[in-house]
């Protein structure tokens, strides 16, 4: 399909053929999509799956409404985490009783960080790359805080971080698909360059699950992390999901010891006893309603199977990229994310001095990207349900946008809380 698009002149009957023969293109039908609407940001919150309304009406009225405090057994609410966790398995490469989904991302990094720093009680450096998610070095700074600053979190480029792993290093945390530029880290090799040194490693999965391929058992990965609101469709505020590799399950605490992790919470034993393999990783109680509409997501995730949306979403990045320099060249918009699409996630990102309001101006004309600072304009393409005409389109009105200076008005120069 990308060879198609590489050898045929452009036009739009083209790419609507394309659309049609696309092997995905029935999984749009999935999903619930505003009439119109060009939907460019599955990689901050993905589209709602349509099965996801009628499963949150069982859980609430059946499940919760009919069965009220029997259905922690009788629907299975106790085990859930486990259940959609060994799913989330199946996408990205660990094996079932390695994944559980609780939480938040944010929450389960800590609960990660704090365990390998009690591994490697010696060693006193968290490494990471100046391109990581914020929140995930803000819990490293705030876990250094609690423990009366003997660590420190040095960042480094992230061409640099192979060669600034050292004897001191405890963990390296990183992000495998940069939320900026879209850059993949080379998962297999710097794990094991991580472990040659004796660290820990880390990867946060968040732009990763259910956008390109992962096989944490074959890297070897020590932890991970990932949210379920981007391209796992688990709807706003998600269920995070935590990845403990099996050889950890038994050797590492975490200091969120919450109830549910202890190995009978129905003993209601005034001693903390961890609950066997991942389950100690679990904190509260958890919250039904909203792993209800995940395991949707997912599912449709496992159906059309990571090969082809990698595939396709590779071919709807190639597109974006050709179209933005065919016709916009000259207009100041800069690549912010590789060329090449095998060292791409499935986004495109540009760098424009008017960045925040040209994306004012296209969610305007109802095509929704977004920015993230100071001047990265950020374009998911979710290949479950974005169509080669759909990028064919939000370029056009790009365009547009340009050659009339549509983006030049006040109120597109005003940055809101959420950008
Ligand atoms: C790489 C990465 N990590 C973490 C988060 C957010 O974490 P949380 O789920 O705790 O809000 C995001 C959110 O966009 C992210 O992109």
């Amino acid at each position: 399909m990308d060879q198609a698009i590489a050898q045929l002149p452009l036009t739009r009957d083209l790419l609507a053929r394309l659309d049609v023969e696309d092997p995905l293109g029935h999984f749009r039908e999935r999903f619930h999509l505003p009439e119109g609407l060009i939907y460019l940001d599955g990689n901050s919150l993905g589209a709602l799956p349509k099965t996801a309304p009628a499963r949150l009406a069982e859980v609430a009225e059946r499940e919760w409404g009919e069965h009220l405090i029997g259905g922690w057994r009788k629907d299975g609410w106790m085990t859930y985490p486990e259940r959609l966790g060994n799913k989330i398995a199946r996408l990205i490469g660990a094996q079932a009783g390695e994944i559980i989904a609780v939480d938040t991302t944010s929450l389960n990094l800590f609960k990660i960080l704090a365990a390998s720093l009690a591994l490697k009680p010696t060693r006193r450096t968290i490494l990471s790359d100046t391109g990581n998610f914020p929140t995930d070095l803000y819990m490293a700074q705030g876990l250094i805080e609690l423990l009366g600053r003997r660590h420190r979190l040095k960042l480094v480029e992230p061409k640099e971080i192979e060669a600034a792993i050292d004897d001191d290093t405890v963990l390296v945390m990183l992000t495998h698909v940069d939320y900026r530029s879209g850059r993949i880290h080379d998962m297999e090799r710097i794990t094991r360059a991580a472990q040659a040194k004796g660290a820990i490693m880390l990867w946060d999965l968040c732009h990763s699950a259910g956008a390109v391929p992962v096989n944490l058992t074959r890297a070897g990965a020590d932890f991970a992390v990932g949210c379920g609101y981007k391209y796992l469709n688990g709807g706003p505020g998600a269920p995070a999901f935590i990845y403990v590799a099996q050889r950890h399950h038994d050797r590492t605490s975490q200091p969120l010891t919450g109830w549910l992790g202890h190995a009978d919470p129905f003993a209601f034993a005034a001693e903390y006893r961890p609950a066997p393999g991942i389950l100690h990783y679990k904190c509260s109680t958890p919250s039904i309603l909203a792993l209800a509409p995940l395991e949707c997501g997912v599912d449709i995730m496992l159906e059309a199977g990571m090969p082809a949306l990698r595939q396709k979403s590779m071919a709807l990045g190639d597109l974006f990229i050709r179209l933005v320099a065919e016709r916009l060249n000259g207009r100041g918009f800069r690549p912010a994310c590789p060329l090449a699409a095998e060292e791409r996630g499935s986004q495109v990102s540009f760098h424009h001095d008017d960045g925040y309001a040209i994306m004012q101006a296209l969610i305007e004309r109802r095509v929704v990207g977004d920015f993230r600072a100071p001047d990265i304009m950020r374009f998911g393409l979710t290949p479950a349900y974005v169509r080669y005409v759909d990028v064919w389109d939000a370029v056009q009105i790009l365009a547009q946008i340009m050659d009339s200076r549509a983006y030049d008005k006040p109120e597109f120069k005003q940055r809101a809380s959420v950008t």
